[in-house]
């Protein structure tokens, strides 16, 4: 079984690892029920969904800790069922996320944002199939297309919402 922590080797570097630890965690605490809604709040789209958590809330809370179990796996692949059924739920997890990004508040637009969160749960779908093959170098190929959509999503967008 994994640890959740202190497999960095092998996988995209960078301040996405560094930054999932605790980061998430300061967050959630410091968000109890209820108070202080997190910037862009709305009402949803009428059909019940209403956004909670802001785009950096979810990287936080869901996306960061997800991919870098992901990450960990597609450099160290898993060496039991239960470590692979580990991975699978993170992988899930990753996958649903990229459907947060997509309704709500968290929609800056129609258009980029859109396929590039389609992007990330394509790339999530991709690891659950290596997963589910038991295969670990699919497993890593997908953590990589993975990454790649952090990336060229980031590279649009991170700075202009700062
Ligand atoms: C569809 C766009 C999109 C995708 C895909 C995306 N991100 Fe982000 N991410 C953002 C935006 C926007 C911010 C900046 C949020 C802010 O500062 O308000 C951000 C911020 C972050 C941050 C900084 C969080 C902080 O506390 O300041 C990290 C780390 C991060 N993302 C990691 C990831 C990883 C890892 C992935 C891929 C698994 C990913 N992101 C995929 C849009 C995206």
């Amino acid at each position: 079984m994994l640890a959740s922590g202190g497999l960095g080797a092998g996988l995209p570097p960078g301040q996405a690892r560094v930054q999932a630890q605790g980061a998430g965690q300061a967050q959630a605490q410091g968000q109890p029920q209820g108070q202080g809604q997190p910037q862009g709040q709305t009402q949803g789209s009428g059909d019940g969904v209403q956004s909670v958590a802001s785009a950096k809330e979810l990287m936080e809370l869901l996306v960061i800790p997800a991919s870098n179990a992901v990450f960990d796996a597609g450099a160290e692949p898993p060496m039991s069922d239960e470590a692979w059924a580990a991975v699978r739920r993170q992988a899930v997890i990753l996958a649903e996320s990229a459907n947060l990004l997509m309704v709500g508040s968290r929609v800056p637009d129609q258009g980029d944002w859109m396929r590039m969160s389609r992007a990330q749960l394509d790339a999530a779908l991709e690891v659950i199939r290596a997963v589910d093959a038991r295969n670990g170098d699919a497993l890593s190929a997908a953590g990589d297309a993975v990454y790649a959509t952090c990336d060229s999503c980031h590279t649009k967008y991170m700075d202009k919402t700062r």
